[in-house]
């Protein structure tokens, strides 16, 4: 595991979308797994900037979401879909048709998380995955107990993660759907790479848990260490839990402005 430690979460950000926009250069149909949440939102701030900026091209980028609330449509403004949209799909050259969620309001959920692990694989499988945490330790929505062979399917949320996303709700947890579409983190860990950011002192005691505490189920983050290609980034507040022995073997970054 690759564990960089960056003085604030703009330097942060800023490096993980240069890590994604150095593997969509990298590769000519490059297969991104994203990710959602205030997290990436700088994230995304960054990568339409690039696109902006720097001619970044997205027209032969293929991406999968990790996760979308179950009951909820594309254009409902509360949904991953929407976020997305709104975040990075309407302001760079996506092909939209190549920009893929789970949907939420499929008939047949189960039916829905099959195809999407199937199309996954007709596209030769996802590049760089990237991650947040959740507080209950969650990659995508892999709420504890999650098997690491899991693969995408429909999930309860478990009420702390209901009260950490009420923000969208109204800030209503039990406004937030109680269930979710989610890949598996058998999916997760197929990915050819991992990029695992977390930002702010409200994270620190579940990134320490998942980089230091045992590796099993109960924190499904605690996976991204068994993967070869994982890259870590933190902000100085979120590694600030971490112990001395996990902080020495961190590269240290200086605030690239
Ligand atoms: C949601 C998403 C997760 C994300 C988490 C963190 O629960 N399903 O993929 O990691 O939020 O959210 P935030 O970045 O807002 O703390």
């Amino acid at each position: 595991m690759r564990l960089i430690i960056m003085p604030d979460p703009h330097s942060a950000t800023r490096l993980a979308a240069n890590e994604i926009a150095s593997l969509m250069t990298a590769r000519n149909s490059p297969v991104l797994g994203l990710a959602t949440g205030r997290t990436m939102e700088g994230v995304y701030r960054d990568l339409c900037v690039m696109h902006r900026e720097e001619g970044l091209d997205f027209s032969t980028t293929t991406s999968f979401n990790l996760d979308e609330y179950a009951g909820l449509s594309a254009d409902d403004r509360r949904s991953y879909h929407h976020y997305m949209n709104s975040l990075l799909f309407n302001h760079v050259n996506i092909r939209l048709s190549a920009a893929h969620l789970p949907a939420g309001d499929a008939s047949d959920l189960d039916a829905e998380c099959t195809a999407y692990e199937k199309l996954i694989e007709t596209s030769g499988g996802i590049d760089l995955q990237l991650l947040g945490i959740g507080d209950t330790g969650h990659i995508g929505f892999n709420e504890p107990p999650s098997p690491f062979d899991s693969r995408t399917r429909c999930v309860a949320l478990n009420r702390k993660t209901r009260i950490q996303n009420g923000g969208m709700f109204g800030g209503n947890p039990d406004n937030v759907p109680t269930h979710a579409l989610t890949m598996g983190v058998g999916t997760i860990l197929e990915a050819r790479h991992l990029l695992l950011l977390a930002l702010g002192k409200s994270k620190a005691a579940i990134v320490a848990k998942a980089l230091e505490g045992a590796v099993g189920p109960e924190v499904s983050a605690s996976a991204i260490r068994l993967h070869p290609q994982c890259t870590v980034i933190l902000d100085a507040e979120s590694a600030s839990t971490l112990s001395v022995e996990t902080r020495s073997q961190a590269l240290y970054q200086e605030s690239q402005d």
